[in-house]
C-alpha cells in the first residue's frame, strides 16, 4: 500500500487553484444575483453549494492533500464556501422579507368591507306566546279552531247574544267593511272581527258538542295606538260545551292555564262583570306574579295584588240556541284573554308599540332565533 503523497503540490490539484476557487465564487455568487425567487434560489443553492458543486468537490481533494498543504487550501476553499453561504443566507433573507411582503398585501383582510352574512330571522314575541298558549290547551287536550279576521256582522255579535243597539256595534269601537248594515239591508255586514268569541260559534256550527276549543287569533277595534292600546291585538278564546261542565270547571281551568303561563301557584280571582254571550259573566284577575299580593309598591300590579287578564262566564243558552245547542242537556263555560297582554306581563315590556314597530332588537330580545 502506498502512504500519502507527501510530495504533493496543492498548485497542481486544479480544481484547488485559487484562479478556479475564485471563479467558483464568482459563479456562485451570479447565481445567487440572478435568483428571483426562493425557487430559483434553491436551485442555485443545489448548484453552488450542494454536495456535488465544484466547492464542495474541491474540498473534498483537501483530504488528499499532504499535511503541509492542507492548511493552505482547506483555508482557501474554507473561506471561499464562507462567502458563498453568507451570500445565499443574505439573498435567502431577502428574498423571504420580499415575499413575506407580498403575502401581506395580497391576503390582506379590509375588516371595514361589508360582510354577505345576513343577521338571522326571529320569530316574533306574540306569536311564540301565542303558541305557547295554544301548546297548553293542547296539553289539556283541546282543540284548536281559527276563525276569519274579516268576520261576518252576524258572527262577531248577533250570534254571541249582542242587541241590535249595542254599543260595541258603533262605528267609533268597530272596523266595518264598507258601511253597516242597516234597516234597508245595505251594507256588507262584514266587520274586522272585534274579538275572537265568534270562533266560538264557528266551532259549534262546525264541530258540535261536546267541544274543547281553543282559539287564538288577530282581532281589531279602532283604538288609537298609544302605550296600553292597539288597533291589531292578538286574543285566545276558550270554549268548553259539555253535560254537566260549572263555573267550578272554569276556575280550575283559568288556573291551571295560569300557572302554566305564569308559574306555579299563580291563580285567577273572578269579579262579576256583563257580557252578552255569557251569564253569568265575569272578569277574570290574574294573582301578580311579580309580587303575589305582598309588595304594596309593586310596579307590576300598582301594589293591588290582582292583573286584569280578561273575561269569562257560563255560555249564554241564546248563544247555545243559536249555534243548534241544547242548552237543557248542554252547558259550557267561554274566557277570552289579551295575548300581548300576557306577553307585557311576563317580559316587562311597558310600551305595547315595541311590540308592533318591527325593530329587531326587540325580536332579538324576545323572540326565538329560527
Ligand atoms: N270577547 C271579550 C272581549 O273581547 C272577552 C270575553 C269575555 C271572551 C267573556 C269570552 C267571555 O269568551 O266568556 O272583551
Amino acid at each position: 500500500m502506498s502512504g500519502p503523497n507527501t510530495n504533493f503540490d496543492p498548485v497542481q490539484v486544479a480544481a484547488l487553484e485559487p484562479e478556479a476557487i475564485e471563479a467558483n465564487v464568482a459563479a456562485a455568487l451570479e447565481a445567487v444575483a440572478a435568483a428571483g425567487s426562493l425557487e430559483e434560489l434553491k436551485v442555485a443553492r443545489t448548484a453552488h453549494q450542494g454536495d456535488k458543486s465544484p466547492l464542495a468537490l474541491a474540498n473534498r481533494e483537501i483530504g488528499a492533500l499532504p499535511p503541509s498543504a492542507k492548511a493552505e487550501a482547506g483555508k482557501r476553499v474554507g473561506a471561499a464556501r464562507a462567502r458563498v453561504a453568507a451570500a445565499f443566507a443574505a439573498r435567502q433573507a431577502e428574498l423571504e422579507a420580499e415575499r413575506d411582503e407580498r403575502i401581506l398585501v395580497e391576503e390582506a383582510v379590509d375588516v371595514t368591507l361589508p360582510t354577505g352574512r345576513r343577521p338571522l330571522g326571529r320569530r316574533h314575541p306574540i306569536e311564540l306566546m301565542a303558541t305557547r298558549i295554544t301548546d297548553i290547551f293542547v296539553g289539556m287536550g283541546w282543540e284548536i279552531a281559527e276563525g276569519p279576521e274579516i268576520e261576518a256582522e252576524w258572527f262577531n255579535f248577533d250570534a254571541l247574544n249582542f242587541d241590535a243597539d249595542h254599543p260595541a256595534r258603533q262605528m267609533q269601537d268597530t272596523f266595518y267593511v264598507a258601511n253597516p248594515a242597516d234597516e234597508s239591508g245595505e251594507g256588507s255586514g262584514l266587520v274586522l272581527r272585534t274579538h275572537t268569541s265568534p270562533v266560538q260559534a264557528r266551532a259549534l256550527l262546525e264541530r258540535g258538542v261536546p267541544l274543547y276549543v281553543a282559539c287564538p287569533g288577530r282581532v281589531f277595534r279602532t283604538d288609537d295606538l298609544d302605550a296600553t292600546h292597539m288597533p291589531a291585538f292578538h286574543q285566545v278564546e276558550g270554549l268548553a260545551i259539555d253535560e254537566g261542565l260549572t263555573m267550578a270547571h272554569l276556575k280550575g281551568t283559568l288556573d291551571r292555564l295560569a300557572s302554566e303561563i305564569f308559574g306555579e301557584g299563580i291563580t285567577t280571582r273572578l269579579r262579576p262583570a256583563f257580557f252578552p254571550f255569557t251569564e253569568p259573566s265575569a272578569e277574570m284577575d290574574l294573582r301578580c306574579f311579580v309580587c303575589r299580593g305582598e309588595d304594596a309598591e309593586c310596579r307590576t300590579c300598582k301594589g293591588m295584588g290582582w292583573i286584569e287578564w280578561g273575561g269569562c262566564g257560563m255560555v249564554n243558552h241564546n248563544v247555545l240556541r243559536a249555534t243548534g245547542v241544547d242548552p237543557d242537556v248542554y252547558s259550557g263555560f267561554a274566557f277570552g284573554m289579551g295575548i300581548d297582554r300576557a306577553l307585557m306581563f311576563r317580559t316587562g315590556v311597558s310600551d305595547m308599540r315595541d311590540m308592533i314597530e318591527g325593530d329587531v332588537r326587540f325580536n332579538a330580545q324576545f323572540g326565538m332565533e329560527i
